[in-house]
């Protein structure tokens, strides 16, 4: 019989080991022949640890369970799927998931992340092997008609991106994974990562065909252990393979990938301060232009893209350029992991077609919040994305849509907070959060970020409230148009969408200092 326990972080932090150990020993114990296996998640954080034994009729699912409920477990039979007050039933009939359009992450939490003959038995490697009989060219143009954009935050067009490097001349070009996720409420790299490495691996490989790049780098956060190991482990199976190596799949042509780990700098997951971090130097943000495309790691040209969007990658090459763009809506092509997080009942990742409203997000989906107070705010896209109120709600989840809200999708991850939040103390965390994490290149973000903080407590205390307002709002604009980068460019989303939907909070009669 097998039985998946997940190895995923966010499963682990649950007690995920200890209940493994558990049913290992009560299988033992009863002499019970069972093979564990640490799947990822499937992304019900709510439900985690999930247990899924495979039975005859499919899978059956129990969670979340602690080592403290194993012994009942095996007392009601659950190694043939025996009812117990904490089965699921079919994993895949739980709305949550049932309700998805998982093609990126169709893999994860199915599968044993470090079996390469599993993820060929799920159709890993078809979108590899197709893409090996293509010319670069047809490669790139693949991309473009699938309407790939980066699942980083930017929603550039991938296809363009990767055009620009195969058009760049040089011998030596790379790509470079950006697994540097450091935006609040998101994990979607992450769980990629430790669910399904080889889709990740498959991707770049893909990647560097399409531009000639014979060498890859991961770049990834110190915070990320699991991930780190996961990745590590996997690519020295794809090596042994031959998925990786001197002649990818006996193609004939070389590619290798290279983990690297950030020491944990949240302006390093913008691409030049990464590449200047992947080259040993401090992470300080470079001018653009030259864009990495041109003049990337130590001044080659360098596709850098998301983990999210080069996990997607294979799946356009298995199923096509057409069914990939046939989901979605608008200029926003395709299927987005959106990270539900903060106060919700129902945490945790759904990949679904563009579209969604942000209140089917909210309400239906995550369930409302897990106070059960009423939901006050959503942010989108990390800390510097803007927070939106009720009346928002309608908004459905494209680049477009949310740009023209002033808001940004960023890398899909949401925070919901309840009634409770003081949308002034959210503002000054903006400014905080910026003055922290600036890299001190551009002026604007360096000293704006300080005086913002300043500014807004002087609101919160009482001090020429309207003045210091019309104060912030002036200073946003400084650092929205003056930052060299997003990091300084977008601290205004917060501060501003705080100010302009929540006016009351700045202007309370009496107001405790942050
Ligand atoms: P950008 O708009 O400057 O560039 C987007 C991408 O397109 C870059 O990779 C750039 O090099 C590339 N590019 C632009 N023109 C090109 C051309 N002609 N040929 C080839 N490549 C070209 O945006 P930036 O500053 O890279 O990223 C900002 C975004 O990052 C924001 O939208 C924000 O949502 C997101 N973000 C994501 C975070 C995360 O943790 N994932 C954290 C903070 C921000
Ligand atoms: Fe550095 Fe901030 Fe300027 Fe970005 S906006 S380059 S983080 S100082």
């Amino acid at each position: 019989v097998t039985v998946y326990v997940p190895g995923d972080s966010g499963a682990l932090a649950l007690g995920a080991d200890e209940v493994a150990r558990g049913i290992a020993e009560q299988a033992a114990a009863i002499g019970a022949d069972i093979r564990i296996v640490r799947n990822g998640s499937r992304g019900l954080y709510w439900l985690e640890p999930m247990v899924e034994v495979a039975t005859g009729g499919g899978r059956a699912a129990y969670g979340p369970v602690s080592a403290g409920d194993v012994a009942s477990l095996f007392e009601a039979g659950f190694l043939s799927g025996g009812a117990h007050p904490l089965s699921l039933g079919d994993p895949e009939e739980i709305p949550f998931l049932k309700n998805q359009t998982r093609l990126t992450f169709a893999r994860c939490g199915i599968v044993d992340p470090l079996s390469l003959e599993d993820y060929e038995a799920h159709d890993g490697l078809k979108g590899l092997r197709n893409a090996i009989a293509m010319t670069p060219s047809d490669i790139v143009q693949t991309v473009t008609d699938s309407g790939l954009r980066g699942r980083g935050g930017a929603g550039f067009p991938t296809g363009i991106k990767w055009k620009t490097v195969l058009d760049a001349a040089g011998p030596q070009k790379y790509i470079v994974c950006n697994a540097d996720e450091g935006d609040s409420g998101t994990f979607a790299d992450r769980m990629l990562m430790e669910g399904d490495p080889f889709v990740l691996i498959e991707g770049m490989a893909i990647a560097g065909l399409a531009t000639g790049a014979t060498k890859g780098y991961l770049y990834t956060r110190s915070e990320y252990p699991d991930a780190i190991r996961t990745m590590n482990a996997a690519l020295a199976v794809a090596r042994e393979k031959g998925v990786l190596g001197t002649s990818v799949l006996g193609s004939g042509k070389a590619f290798d990938i290279e983990v690297r780990v950030g020491a944990g700098a949240y302006v390093c997951g913008e691409e030049t301060s990464l590449l200047n971090s992947l080259e040993g130097k401090r992470g300080v943000v470079r001018a653009k232009p030259p864009l990495p495309a041109h003049h990337g790691f130590l001044g080659k040209p360098t596709v850098v893209n998301n983990v999210i969007s080069l996990a997607s990658v294979p799946v356009i090459f298995d199923r096509g350029s057409e069914f990939y763009r046939d989901f979605g809506m608008g200029r926003s092509r395709g299927t987005i992991p959106i990270q539900i997080a903060g106060n919700v009942k129902h945490g945790g990742l759904y990949e679904t077609a563009f579209g969604l409203t942000l209140g089917e997000l909210v309400d239906e989906i995550g369930g409302g919040t897990a106070t059960g107070r009423p939901v006050k705010a959503v942010q989108v896209g990390g800390p510097l994305g803007a927070y939106f109120p009720r009346e928002l709600f309608d908004t459905p989840f494209d680049y477009e849509a949310f740009a023209a809200r002033d808001g940004l999708i960023g890398h899909a991850g949401i925070v919901v907070f309840d009634d409770t939040v003081d949308m002034a103390k959210q503002a000054h965390f903006a400014f905080e959060f910026c003055a922290i994490e600036s890299c001190g290149k551009c002026t604007p973000c360096r000293i704006g970020a300080v005086r913002g903080a300043e500014t807004v407590d002087k609101i919160m205390q009482g001090i020429d409230r309207e003045k210091n307002i019309a104060l912030v709002a002036d200073l946003c604009n400084t650092m929205k148009f003056g930052s060299l980068c997003a990091l300084g460019g977008f601290t205004p989303y917060p501060v501003m969408s705080a100010l302009n939907h929540f006016p009351d909070d700045f202007r309370k009669k009496t107001y405790l200092q942050a």
